[in-house]
């Protein structure tokens, strides 16, 4: 192009350096059509360039294939960041684009179960409950420095990809300061376009049954003397599932009407950010979920593993000690169907 531009260049210096004695009006004349075909070329050229760009660019995605579909989608959403973390350099992968999430959930819900499978994703980088630590979400302050450490990628530890990170987050359980300061936090994911992952447990007495072990582990520390939140061997489960807690049956109702209220709740704070909901059952039994949510995440699809084992397996009756108080007390109530369901 450049080479056809000079020669134009050329050509418009022999016009003007020669200065035609015979007519001007003629002069004029072609002066005015030279620059209309000079207008209609250069037009022509740089539209021509234009669209091999689109293309390649279109090209480029076609190349990651069904990845492609669900990125393209979030392009036109703005929710991709290209971050520039200042502790280091992301080199060959700067120029891919990174969404950020966070996974909102509540304690013994398999939210740490998800997370390993999510970090065994290549290009996912889940840091963990980072707000476990007070000081991090002592105040509104603190807690927006923190996230914003987290999605600069300059948070480090275990789970860490960072160059490569098509994906990164945290995983926050609503009690860790996130419904208190659900305003100031909402603002900041609808900024800075963090979206949501929610992870929820159907069977709340299940839950139920999970804490109390895992507070009762806490001191007891069933396993050679070290409590363990997760396990990795069926043998390990068996232990701990040893244990049969009791329950409140003269709480319960309150108990799953409060637990299930906190949830709903988070769910109306935050549902102006963009969002999924999970179910841990449905995980559990269906791992192709797990493809809604690279989908989401705007990933390309990989088989995802985790070596965590579930620790209260078969009936609930097995793991409840005063199993018939709580059979009676949920009868005929919404929450019946949990007496029966599985997981
Ligand atoms: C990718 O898309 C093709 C068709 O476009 C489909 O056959 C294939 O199952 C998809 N793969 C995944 C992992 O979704
Ligand atoms: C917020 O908490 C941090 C400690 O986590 C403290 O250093 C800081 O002064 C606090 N800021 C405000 C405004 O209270
Ligand atoms: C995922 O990670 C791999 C290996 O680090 C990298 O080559 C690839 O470009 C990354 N993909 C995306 C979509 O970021
Ligand atoms: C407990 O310690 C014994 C002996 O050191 C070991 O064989 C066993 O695997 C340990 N059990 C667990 C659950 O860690
Ligand atoms: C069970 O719950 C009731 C009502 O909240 C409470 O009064 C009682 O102390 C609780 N019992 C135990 C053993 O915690
Ligand atoms: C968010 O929650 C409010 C209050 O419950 C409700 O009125 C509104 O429709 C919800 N918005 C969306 C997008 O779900
Ligand atoms: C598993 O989930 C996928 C999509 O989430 C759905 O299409 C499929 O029917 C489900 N399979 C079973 C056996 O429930
Ligand atoms: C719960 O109690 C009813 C009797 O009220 C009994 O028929 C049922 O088998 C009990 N359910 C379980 C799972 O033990």
């Amino acid at each position: 192009m450049r080479n056809t531009l000079s020669s134009f260049a050329r050509f418009w210096e022999i016009l003007v350096m020669k200065p035609p004695k015979r007519s001007p009006m003629l002069l004029r004349t072609a002066v005015i059509i030279f620059s209309m075909v000079c207008g209609v070329f250069i037009f022509s050229v740089c539209l021509k360039q234009i669209s091999t760009q689109a293309r390649t660019t279109f090209m480029d995605f076609k190349v990651i294939d069904n990845h492609s579909q669900s990125i393209l989608k979030l392009m036109n959403t703005h929710l991709l960041h290209y971050p520039k973390p200042s502790s280091f350099s992301r080199n060959e992968c700067a120029h891919n684009p990174v969404l950020f999430f966070a996974i909102l959930s509540n304690q013994r819900s398999g939210s740490g179960w998800f997370e390993t499978l999510l970090n065994s994703h290549v290009n996912v980088s889940s840091y963990g409950e980072i707000f476990s630590v007070r000081e991090r979400r002592q105040n509104v302050s603190s807690i927006l420095l923190t996230l914003d450490k987290v999605y600069n990628l300059d948070w480090f530890n275990s789970a860490s990809k960072n160059e490569c990170s098509a994906a990164t987050g945290l995983k926050w359980m609503l009690n860790q300061g996130l419904v208190e300061h659900h305003k100031e936090i909402a603002e900041y994911f609808n900024h800075r376009r963090v979206s949501i992952i929610f992870l929820f447990r159907r069977n709340l007495l299940r839950r139920m049954v999970s804490m109390l072990a895992n507070s009762y582990d806490r001191y007891a520390k069933l396993l050679n003397g070290t409590h363990k939140a997760h396990v990795h061997s069926a043998e390990e489960a068996e232990i701990l599932s040893k244990y049969k807690p009791i329950i409140n049956s003269t709480s319960l109702l309150d108990d799953l009407k409060d637990m299930e209220m906190r949830s709903a709740k988070a769910l109306e704070y935050f549902n102006s950010t963009r969002h999924i909901i999970v179910y841990y059952e449905d995980l559990m039994r269906n791992h192709t979920k797990l493809k809604d949510v690279q989908e989401f995440l705007g990933l390309p699809q990989m088989e995802l593993t985790s070596r965590h084992v579930k620790i209260h397996r078969g009936p609930l009756s097995d793991h409840i000690q005063n199993w018939d108080d709580v059979n009676k007390t949920l009868k005929g109530t919404i929450y019946e169907s949990f007496l029966e369901a599985d997981y």
